[in-house]
């Protein structure tokens, strides 16, 4: 009888594999949401290895593999994941960047162009505190994205600003870490809710450009947690990104994408973060290594990777196991895409609409400094307009940061488009000279590699007359400052964090001449980071920082000088009087301008060299005390302090009510504008931890909120929400844990780090701990 059944049983099996087999040879297996195990059990070692390690180096149309270019799909992005046609995986596309997407704008023996909308850079974005406004520009970056067949942005950056120096300050958001966080998260709903990814970068403690390849961060564990993964831990938690990209340095003598402990105990395990993590191009060195601390894609790709992971794979040194785990992830992030899901996209986003979104957002976050009642213009001001840097702005920064954008607005063409006259004679100066400075540096551009930090033209030399002229004939002088920086390299001291002699020559004069005829004079500072400002300032009747504003600019910037919007941003770094202030001052310094990459000058793939400070590796002996936690705790006096910025009007803030339940905490404030112009108002919130506790910052940012535009004598209530566990401190070195001091916070409102007028306490009774 049993055999009986078995017999039968067997033939059942028999009829049913042969049923399964005939339905495997009319529909092969194609990935899809319902069958990752399948699809992973039916890979190949060899198509495992190619998953993981990106395409550039061995498809024959991606021969000209530099950072990944994928010629084919989409020309000028930054790299692809390997497809796998036979079981339906499709390749993943990434491109850069922060301030837009980048990749080529025109194509061989194709007459349609491929511009992207070239949006303000990250700091202006941070610098806005409007968390809707950066999710709104996220989303035109991420239409493009899509509309041009990218399935993956490569932003946003959210390093913190450690020390003003850094080259890559620019599509960064601030020295702090909640700012950094929160601004990167709304960029990342932003870009997702087009349907596109995003890969939140540099994690983590990529703080320096020199020797981004060799350089080890040293630093505590609390630094670590309280300053340098807080803005990832906040992103990661309020916006879920689709990838994680990993950094070039080591943290602790450890490759961050070798690190177990950042990619999967605390990434995963402690926020709980389910995406994939991809390395930055060309970081690390240990494939296996890689793949075992949890980093899933190898981007750009190299030959020898793909080599090394099936050796381990032969002999056991990595596991089935440890590497299904990274493919399994990678499938999932195939799945949402564009790509997988077929569609079909357009090459031809809405670039004018983009555009306007690119304008609006540049004009909220410029950070108005000084403003002896000079802003806004009269629209009839004659302007007599100084400074190369008004003629040629710069409208973002160089490497993968940058944007092959249409066009870009100078303040000059926008202030001609918004009906101001400018003095003709200071005008057809600089308009000559321009043209002959581009005739010059045009052939030296032509062959200057594109991660290269841009030539500016040299100031005007002959100006005197043009300065009496612009003195006599005009109404007020606007004189644009200029900076410009890039990735793989660090800014100087001398010639750029300093102003050159120059421009302070230029300032001086031309502050001369119109004060004696008692006119204004007007700085924009267009920059990509901090410049000194205590020498020069006081001759500057209004100072107001543009940053590096996108390609509307020019005409963003015309509409804040008009008065058709008031400047609402806030800094979200401090100006120092003095670099020697800055607290890390562990950072590479002088290093000759040899034109050569510095990143690479003291790399080796075989060596880990130890000997040269800053270099080789840096210690972060401010530890937690970073920019303003520094500053405010040690009473250091700085030009501006963090979170400063004017509007056109004066507000008033009243009424601060702070309300309990269990873990949340409700801070509300009515905000008023008691001033003649509408405006808005960033309205900040600074907690102190009880008195006595030991190492702590005299403030440290909480939480912030942005109002709505407020006409003179309009209010509104604001309220700003936090939990009891994000006032948590760590403790007790690499083992210890958060923790919330016991005992009487002081809680502090208002519009500046320094600048907090209302105050209240709130009483802890015993440590809740953290949640995570
Ligand atoms: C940069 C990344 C960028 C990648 C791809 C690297 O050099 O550090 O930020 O996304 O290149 O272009």
């Amino acid at each position: 009888m049993y055999n009986y059944f078995k017999t039968v049983a067997l033939c059942a099996a028999l009829l049913l594999t042969a049923a399964d087999a005939g339905a495997a040879r009319r529909k092969p297996l194609k990935l899809s949401a319902a069958n990752i195990d399948e699809i992973v059990a039916a890979m190949t070692h060899e198509e495992k290895a190619n998953l993981i390690v990106g395409m550039s180096r061995s498809f024959s149309d991606a021969e000209r593999a530099d950072v990944g270019y994928t010629e084919r799909i989409v020309a000028g992005a930054a790299g692809t994941t390997y497809p796998v046609e036979r079981l339906g995986i499709t390749p993943v596309v990434f491109a850069d960047g922060p301030a837009g997407v980048r990749i080529d704008p025109r194509r061989e023996g194709d007459e349609k162009t491929y511009f992207c909308t070239g949006v303000p850079i990250g700091t202006l974005l941070a610098a806005s505190w409007n968390d809707e406004l950066v999710a709104d520009v996220g989303a035109v970056i991420g239409n493009e994205a899509k509309e041009y067949g990218v399935d993956v942005l490569l932003a946003p950056g959210l390093n913190i600003m450690r020390n003003p120096l850094c080259g890559r300050n620019f599509e960064y958001y601030s020295e702090d870490p909640l700012l950094a966080g929160k601004i990167a998260a709304a960029y990342v709903r932003g870009v997702q809710r087009e349907g596109v990814g995003t890969s939140v970068k540099h994690y983590a403690v990529n703080n320096q450009e020199i020797n981004r390849l060799g350089n080890d961060a040293r630093l505590s564990e609390r630094a670590l947690r309280e300053i340098y993964l807080r803005n990832f831990e906040i992103a990661v938690r309020e916006s879920d990104p689709w990838t994680v990209m990993t950094s070039y340095n080591y943290v602790n003598g450890e490759y961050t994408s070798e690190s177990r402990k950042l990619v999967t105990d605390i990434l995963r395990g402690e926020w709980g973060y389910r995406g994939a993590v991809v390395t930055d191009w060309g970081g690390g060195l240990d494939a296996v290594k890689q793949v075992k601390a949890g980093n899933d894609m190898i981007q750009p790709g190299m030959n020898v990777q793909y080599e090394t992971l099936l050796a381990a794979l032969k002999d056991g040194s990595l596991t089935e196991p440890e590497i299904d785990r990274c493919v399994r992830r990678i499938l999932e992030l195939v799945l949402r895409t564009p790509r997988f899901s077929g569609y079909r996209y357009s090459d031809a986003p809405d670039l004018e609409a983009h555009a306007a979104v690119a304008r609006d957002a540049a004009a909220e976050g410029m950070v108005l400094l000084k403003n002896d009642a000079t802003l806004p213009l009269d629209c009839s001001a004659r302007i007599a307009l100084y400074g190369v840097g008004s003629y040629a702005f710069t409208a973002g920064g160089r490497g993968s940061g940058d944007v092959n954008k249409p066009y870009v607005v100078d303040l000059r063409d926008g202030l001609l488009r918004s009906g101001f006259t400018l003095n003709p004679a200071v005008d057809s100066l600089y308009v000559e000279w321009i043209r002959r400075e581009n005739e010059r540096l045009a052939p030296i551009r032509a062959v200057r590699p594109w991660y290269l930090y841009d030539l500016r033209p040299n100031e005007v030399r002959e100006i005197d007359s043009a300065i009496e002229r612009g003195a006599a004939e005009s109404d007020v002088a606007v004189i644009t400052i200029s900076r410009t920086s890039a990735e793989a390299f660090d800014r100087h001291i001398e010639r750029d964090y300093l102003l050159r002699s120059d421009e302070t020559a230029l300032i001086k004069s031309v502050s001369r001449a119109f004060r004696a005829a008692g006119k204004k004079v007007v700085v924009m500072l267009n920059i990509c980071g901090v410049v000194e400002m205590a020498s020069w300032q006081d001759m500057a009747d209004a100072v107001m920082i543009c940053w590096q504003p996108g390609q509307e600019g020019g005409n963003s910037v015309a509409a804040v000088l008009a008065g058709e919007v008031s400047p609402s941003g806030h800094l979200p770094m401090t100006i120092p009087v003095r670099y020697a202030d800055v607290p890390a001052q562990n950072f590479p310094l002088n290093v000759p301008e040899t034109g050569l990459n510095q990143s690479y000058e003291h790399y080796s793939t075989s060596v880990k060299y130890t000997d040269i400070p800053n270099i080789d590796y840096t210690n972060y002996e401010e530890d937690i005390y970073v920019g303003y936690r520094y500053y405010a705790t040690a009473g250091v006096p700085v030009s501006y302090p963090f979170g400063f910025g004017l509007t056109y009007s004066e507000f008033e803030l009243s009424d601060l009510k702070l309300e309990r339940d269990g873990e949340k905490i409700t801070a509300s404030v009515q905000v008023r504008n008691v001033g003649k112009h509408p405006a808005k108002q960033v309205v900040q919130l600074y907690a102190s931890a009880p008195e006595g506790t030991p190492d702590r910052p005299a403030v440290e940012l909480k939480g912030y909120c942005k109002t709505a535009l407020l006409r003179p004598s309009e209010s509104c209530r604001v309220s700003i929400a936090l939990r009891i566990g994000d006032l948590a401190i760590w403790q007790g070195g690499e083992t210890g844990g958060w923790s919330v001091p016991a005992g009487e916070w002081k809680i502090s409102v208002g519009t500046s780090s320094e600048d907090l007028p209302l105050s209240g306490t709130l009483t802890l009774q015993e440590p809740p701990g953290r949640t995570n």
